[in-house]
């Protein structure tokens, strides 16, 4: 069986503690960073100082989402600050292949994601080049929105293709995972949950990182 991986995204962090926002969640597997450039989402969070920042106090390696018009520009330079993944939107991408060179050129894992009405299939070629696969699960640009149970067909289609070893994938779903929607998450093939309002608004997220990540392999 799969070892279910949890990212708290500090996107529900208190933005005035960020250092100690990620020893809160030090037992985690990645800290996802959500950067949001008030273009490609209608909201505009942080960018590379602060997660140079970020990166140089977290116990727990970074997974850098980038909701950003233009990544060909703006994603490298989070690889070659060390995330240990970094994300790309297939909306916003010109060339996705030749981005996820650069991005592993320069030292990261290349991640693709996709909105929940893009289809899987358009990119499923493009796939070949990437390491994982993020599966947004609400619309991009805000933290506690309700889960969009839909796009889990798209999870079970990538979970089928890496089984078959036709992909080689971290299949990662964001945007609305919580104690009444990881099991279902799970069963479809999620291999990294990420997971905002459910464990930094608890009283102790390294309690709901445990919970979490036990309901995600029963
Ligand atoms: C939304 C972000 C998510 C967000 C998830 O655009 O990409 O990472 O932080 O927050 P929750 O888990 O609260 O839905
Ligand atoms: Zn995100």
């Amino acid at each position: 069986p799969r070892e279910p991986k949890i990212a708290p995204s500090l996107l529900s962090a208190d933005f005035a503690r960020l250092a100690e926002e990620t020893q809160r969640v030090a037992d985690a597997d990645w800290l996802h960073f959500d950067v949001m450039d008030a273009h490609f989402v209608p909201n505009l969070t942080f960018g590379l100082p602060v997660m140079q920042a970020v990166q140089a106090v977290s116990p727990v390696p970074l997974d850098c989402h980038l909701m950003i018009e233009n990544p060909d520009r703006w994603a490298p330079g989070y690889a070659e600050a060390g995330a240990r993944n970094v994300t790309v939107h297939a909306e916003a991408c010109t060339d996705p292949r030749a981005l996820a060179r650069d991005i592993r050129a320069a030292g990261a894992l290349a991640g693709l994601a996709i909105k929940p009405g893009t289809p899987l299939e358009t990119y499923l070629d493009v796939l070949r080049d990437f390491d994982t696969l993020l599966v947004m699960s609400v619309e991009p640009g805000f933290g506690g929105q309700s889960f969009i149970t839909d796009v889990l067909d798209k999870v079970r289609t990538a979970r089928r293709l890496v089984d078959a070893g036709e992909l080689t994938l971290v299949v990662e779903i964001d945007g609305g995972i919580n104690a009444d929607t990881i099991e279902q998450a799970a069963e479809a093939g999620v291999d990294m949950f990420v997971a905002g309002s459910a464990v930094y608004g608890a009283d102790d997220p390294g309690k709901a990182i445990a919970a979490l990540r036990q309901q995600a392999a029963a």
